[in-house]
């Protein structure tokens, strides 16, 4: 991928399967890569994806986040990579047409819809639409 990409998918590589020493992180990039590259559609160009060792929600492992220029950030946990690979493709589509990133939870797609740690809106978003300005 080139540096031209809008948008990033962040999967946690340090998470493990709850009960075990496995770490899943690497294998689920490696599974978002080839589904969205199977794709074939815009999300492909437009999505880098990496690895980070931990996202702070280590507690609802495997962590997964998106976040684009000017955009929400979403930080969703309880990822299998084994069951949400699908939902996790749907919802980039659905991220690339949103334009500030944002939308409610049953919008989201599958699982998606009840596994959001957080939503936090672009910071040109916050300063634009906050009533109260910090000097
Ligand atoms: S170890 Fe994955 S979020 Fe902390």
């Amino acid at each position: 991928m080139d540096t031209q990409n809008n948008h990033r998918i962040t999967v946690c590589t340090s998470c493990k399967h709850k009960g075990t020493t496995c770490r899943p992180g690497f294998e689920l990039i490696e599974k978002l890569q080839a589904v969205i590259i199977e794709a074939g559609d815009a999300i492909a160009e437009d999505f880098e994806i990496s690895g980070v060792a931990c996202m702070a929600g280590c507690g609802r492992p495997c962590t997964v986040a998106y976040h684009g220029s000017r955009k929400a950030t979403y930080l969703f946990g309880d990822i299998d990579p084994a069951q949400e690979v699908g939902d996790l493709v749907t919802f980039a589509q659905q991220y690339t047409h949103l334009h500030d990133g944002w939308c409610s939870s049953v919008d989201r797609p599958g699982k998606l819809r009840k596994s959001t740690l957080s939503r936090v809106p672009s910071a040109m978003i916050a300063l634009e639409t906050s009533d109260v300005r910090v000097s």
